[in-house]
């Protein structure tokens, strides 16, 4: 590999970093489903670490599934993707940064998984 490649590859590297720094605008919403906010539809601004969340909510259904009953958009300072299991509701969560309201289209993907 050559030097010029090198340099490429770190630009790259840098740029990533530096865009990954900015603030990104995540969608806030109590209730999001099919791809639309039903209630408290707002805005909220990423800065330095935190991250646009996403969690679904699953209600354990007595045919024996987890059945997706809403999704709740925000912003965190602390997110971890994974599901989290209290009795029969399961929460289900996404983190994501770097593109403005990124976190609905987790909401999205599934949704067309659960219904
Ligand atoms: C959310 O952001 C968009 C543009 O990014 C703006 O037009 C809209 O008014 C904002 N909504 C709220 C509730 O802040
Ligand atoms: C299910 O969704 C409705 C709104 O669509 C909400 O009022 C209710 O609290 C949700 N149930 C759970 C267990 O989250």
């Amino acid at each position: 590999m050559g030097k010029f490649m090198v340099i490429l590859l770190l630009l790259g590297a840098f740029s990533l970093v530096f865009f990954q720094a900015q603030a990104t605008v995540c969608m806030v919403c109590k209730s999001f489903k099919r791809g639309h906010c039903l209630e408290g539809k707002s805005n909220c601004t990423t800065k330095y670490s935190p991250r646009c969340r996403t969690r679904n909510f699953f209600i354990f259904s007595p045919a024996g599934r987890w059945v997706h009953n809403h999704t709740e958009l925000d912003c965190t300072k602390a997110c971890s993707a994974e599901n989290m299991y209290f009795g029969s509701l399961k929460v289900s969560t996404f983190c994501c940064k770097g593109e403005d309201f990124c976190n609905r289209y987790h909401g999205q993907v599934v949704k067309k998984d659960s219904y």
